[in-house]
């Protein structure tokens, strides 16, 4: 066998919340393989700050999170999928609990076994729990502890993957395809490497890289969501990308969020002069959905072409303020921004990937031998809009279910055939790398300009046209040249935005994250999901 070609019974692609939880609950005699396109906590995870929901409270129920969500989600979850993760919701925290989390305590909160419940956007109980505003952090770096502690993982961190592998790609018949593995990419060598394994997992997050405009980290390309197209996956409600409605407006600060929860404990948005305008909007004011406080922003601001909007917490009490929001205190007050006494500058950026690859319970997905958890995933939970903290739950629960399911079918699977090895006969090192870089900038502005949080039918054409033309010189450019971590992600970012365009263009009303000027209103007969289905789609039959 050659030094390229790694063996494992489970190759996990992405080291997130999904991922890592994936792997851990799996048997420790099976042999897992987890995959980081980066050093292995850097991922959306890592900087989650609200928190996890879930029903803790005696005071709360299973069936108000599950009404709670259905309403942000604007009638198109999937009410079966949304009681199947709210169900499992408190035995995951008291999982994460097992696992060392150390989410905030506060003795006044009894009745949720002393753990401090905070507040976001369409909950109408305190229902979440969270480590003060970092809760990502304590879960990504406990869970990392975890798996590096654990011998029968094998962590391969600086690997990105290029394409699964699947048997249709080796053999011509027409038996049923299905998942052997995947083509990595060694950073640091510059090797694509072959991966096989019994049973693969995509856990590599969202695609809000797509925007100019994100509270995401750089790995969150869509890479996973376009890999599982080509391999002939079905996608659904990639129209319903999420704009969070607080990042920071700084020029030094990238990327870096306002926690919902500060709205959750009292903090109100106002405008340049001072006054506050959600309650002209929606009677929830500061706490109503996402959807809706994004848009109020977005029209506030092009109406009065203000640069941001500011969000207040300066009347609660300052020592409140730093127990609760220490990460927020700190960052702002390294700009110059206290935000004990001042209103913090604001505006929305894109956060989180709604749709993505359609799976079942057990987190399968049309390819036999693949799954999918984590945002990359599309369950059914959020519909036309999530609901803050309902993702980690989410990726929590579809990786526990997918654990089981492999366990389940591990005695009877088989060890995949050999492979050939990535192909670099016929390529050349890249002679522009511009194309790459302009291209991706490029991409990532029309996305916003066209495709952002107020959409019209000429604009998502005018985006269409343009991306068609890129995707083509990419392809060419990918059929050249020896691949980069850099090409990797545009030919993805340039997939998904296709996706997402084709999604919005179909969806002919207004629902939830997807606004468009030519149809104002929702419509009734159009409450479905939106299902793309690549040409290389067969149904599964296992
Ligand atoms: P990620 O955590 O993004 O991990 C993806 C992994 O895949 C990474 O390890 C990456 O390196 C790897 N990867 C990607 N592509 C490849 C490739 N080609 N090859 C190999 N590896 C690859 N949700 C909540 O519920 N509560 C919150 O409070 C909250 N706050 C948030 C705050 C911020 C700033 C952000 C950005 C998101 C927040 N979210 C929150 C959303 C939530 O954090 C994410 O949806 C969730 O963490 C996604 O987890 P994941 O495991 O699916 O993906
Ligand atoms: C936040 O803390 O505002 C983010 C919560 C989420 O995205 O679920």
């Amino acid at each position: 066998m050659s030094e390229h070609v790694f063996r494992h019974d489970v190759l996990i692609l992405g080291s997130g919340a999904a991922g890592l939880s994936l792997a851990l609950r799996l048997r420790d005699d099976l042999s897992v393989a987890v995959i980081s396109k980066r050093e292995l906590r850097e991922g959306s995870t890592l900087y989650a700050q609200g928190g996890i929901s879930a029903v803790l409270d005696a005071k709360d129920s299973i069936e108000s999170h599950v009404q709670d969500t259905l309403t942000a989600g604007a009638g198109l979850c999937d009410r079966d999928a949304v009681q199947f993760i709210v169900e499992r919701g408190p035995d995951n925290i008291r999982w994460l609990l097992d696992q060392g989390v150390a989410f905030t305590r506060n003795a006044e909160y009894t009745s949720a076994g002393g753990y401090h419940l905070t507040r976001e956007g369409g909950h109408t109980h305190r229902r979440i729990v969270h480590a003060a505003d970092a809760t990502g952090h304590a879960v990504e770096t406990t869970l990392e502890t975890q798996v590096r502690a654990r011998a029968n993982i094998s962590l391969y961190e600086q690997h990105i993957a290029v394409d699964l592998i699947t048997s249709r790609h080796h053999r011509n018949d027409r038996q049923e395809s299905r998942c052997l593995g995947a083509y990595l990419l060694n950073r640091d060598s510059g090797r694509v490497e072959t991966f096989l394994a019994r049973f693969v997992v995509l856990a590599t997050g969202g695609a809000n890289k797509v925007y100019l405009y994100t509270s995401n980290p750089d790995v969150s390309t869509g890479d996973g969501i376009a890999m599982a197209w080509r391999a002939g996956c079905r996608v659904a409600n990639m129209e319903f990308m999420q704009f969070h409605p607080t990042c920071l407006y700084h020029p030094e600060a990238r990327s870096f969020l306002i926690t919902e929860a500060l709205r959750g404990e009292g903090a109100r948005l106002l405008l340049p002069d001072g006054e506050r305008f959600m309650p002209r909007f929606d009677a929830r004011a500061e706490l109503a959905p996402r959807d809706i406080v994004a848009r109020a922003i977005d029209h506030e601001m092009k109406r009065l072409g203000a640069e941001c909007v500011y969000l207040d917490i300066s009347h609660r009490p300052a020592d409140f303020i730093i127990e609760h929001f220490p990460t927020i205190h700190k960052r702002c007050l390294e700009l110059g921004i206290d935000i004990t006494r001042e209103p913090i500058p604001v505006v929305p950026a894109a956060h989180y990937t709604c749709g993505g690859v359609m799976v079942d319970r057990t987190a399968r997905t049309d390819l036999a031998g693949l799954y999918a958890s984590g945002e990359i995933a599309y369950t059914g939970l959020h519909g036309a809009n999530r609901m803050a903290s309902n993702s980690l739950l989410e990726c929590l629960v579809y990786s526990e279910s997918a654990a089981q399911d492999i366990e389940r079918r591990m005695a009877q699977s088989v060890a995949p055939p050999d492979v050939p090895d990535w192909d670099e006969s016929r390529v050349t090192e890249p002679d522009e790398e511009v194309v790459v870089t302009h291209n991706w900038d490029e991409l990532r502005r029309f996305m916003w300009d066209y495709v952002g949080i107020v959409r019209t039918n000429k604009r998502l054409r005018r985006a269409k046209r343009r991306a068609d033309l890129l995707a083509q010189e990419v392809i060419e450019y990918y059929s050249h040249f020896r691949v980069s971590n850099d090409l990797i992600e545009l030919r993805n970012l340039l997939e998904v935005a296709d996706l997402i365009i084709q999604s919005a263009l179909r969806r002919r009303e207004s629902r939830g994250l997807h606004y468009t000027l030519d149809f104002p209103d929702q419509d009734a007969t159009q409450r479905t999901p939106t299902i793309l289905i690549p040409d290389s789609y067969q149904p599964r039959h296992e």
